[in-house]
């Protein structure tokens, strides 16, 4: 049998990585093996991918010559960075630039770059429809990694430029499951108003850029934006009443009000949100479900993954 093509994965114990990791162990015949990169190779978690078949290396992404080792042989590599572990952008275009010249320097075939919008290119910093967040950011966890794309690029790198969404997870882990108003009812809040907001469950990130790998050079150089499903705030509601089993209203509330919330990245979040808002028809167009689900046939919709999902999420 031939050599399986192994494809190095940063930020294999978290969520992109991790449901990458996953889908190329769940298909073992399809001649791809998972190089799981964690900085803690004795992690609970990083023990557990190598239980299940995956090599587990050492990296940091902060490390370069820890990089270039954790990609040499690789075939394919999975770039992504960790904004909210340090909310600098600076320090993630960094982070970008060590994995692009670590990827070059490993000469992978295909490298995948999980990249989110420069909304700068929609947003000057001169539109005062939102402020300029720290000197030169409009949403700086997507510009930072926007403006990154360039890295890649001038390095010649057979890369994909993979545009994620809204991870609904953020239910469960990022404090923005319902919450009981002074009514006591419980609601969703996001400043979208009207608008669909493209979703989907995290761990189909990984499944995707499994689909994007195994489709060999269809996909370099080229952006590919994946989604799960585009819902509106009161959809998103709607599906949370009936998989909850009691009310969960949607409550818009403006970009604005949204900023002034105060927890450490209001203001990136709330300028993130009001982008996706006022570019909807771009935002969503940007994300296919079509092409979602020919990467990863077992996609799952908003309500398939409440389903699962459903007694995971707090209820405060
Ligand atoms: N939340 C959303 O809705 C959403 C949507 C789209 C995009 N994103 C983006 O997703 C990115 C985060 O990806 P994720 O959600 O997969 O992360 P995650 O689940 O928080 O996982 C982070 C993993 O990365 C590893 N890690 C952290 N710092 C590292 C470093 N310096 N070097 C190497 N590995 C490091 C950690 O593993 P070890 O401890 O094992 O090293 C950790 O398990 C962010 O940049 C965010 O902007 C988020």
């Amino acid at each position: 049998m031939a050599e399986k093509r192994i494809i190095a994965v940063v930020g294999a114990t978290g969520a992109q990585g991790g449901g990458l990791v996953r889908a190329i162990l769940n298909d073992p015949n399809g001649g791809f093996a998972a190089r799981a990169i964690t900085r803690d190779v004795n992690s609970d978690k990083a023990k557990e991918l190598a239980r299940l078949g995956a090599e587990v290396v050492a990296g940091d992404v902060d490390d370069e010559a820890s990089l270039n080792k954790a990609f040499a042989g690789a075939y394919g590599a999975y770039c992504v960075t960790f904004f909210w572990a340090h909310m600098s952008p600076e320090k993630e275009i960094a982070e970008a630039g060590a994995m692009a010249r670590a990827a070059r320097a490993a000469d992978v075939a295909h490298v995948i770059w999980s990249t989110l919008e420069d909304t700068r290119k929609w947003v000057p910093l001169s539109d005062n429809r939102m402020p300029t967040l720290m000197g030169k950011y409009k949403v700086p966890h997507y510009d930072a990694k926007g403006e990154a794309n360039e890295i890649f690029t001038k390095l010649g790198l057979p890369v994909t430029f993979l545009l994620t969404s809204f991870y609904w997870d953020n239910l469960i882990h990022f404090g923005m499951g319902p919450k009981k108003g002074p009514d006591g009812i419980l609601a969703i809040t996001l400043p979208v108003g009207d608008k669909k907001l493209p979703g989907m469950a995290a761990e189909d990130i990984g499944a995707c850029a499994y689909g994007i790998f195994k489709n060999g050079r269809a996909y370099i150089g080229k952006t590919v934006g994946i989604a799960g499903g585009h819902l509106t705030g009161v959809q998103m509601a709607a599906s949370l009443t009936t998989a909850l089993g009691q009310e969960v209203r949607y409550n818009a509330v403006s970009p604005e009000v949204y900023r002034g919330f105060g927890f450490p990245g209001a203001d990136d979040l709330g300028n993130m949100f009001q982008y996706k808002r006022d570019f909807e028809d771009y935002y969503c167009g940007a994300r296919s479900l079509g092409v979602s689900r020919s990467l990863n046939p077992g996609l799952l919709s908003f309500d398939a993954w409440l389903a699962k999902n459903k007694d995971r999420i707090p209820l405060e």
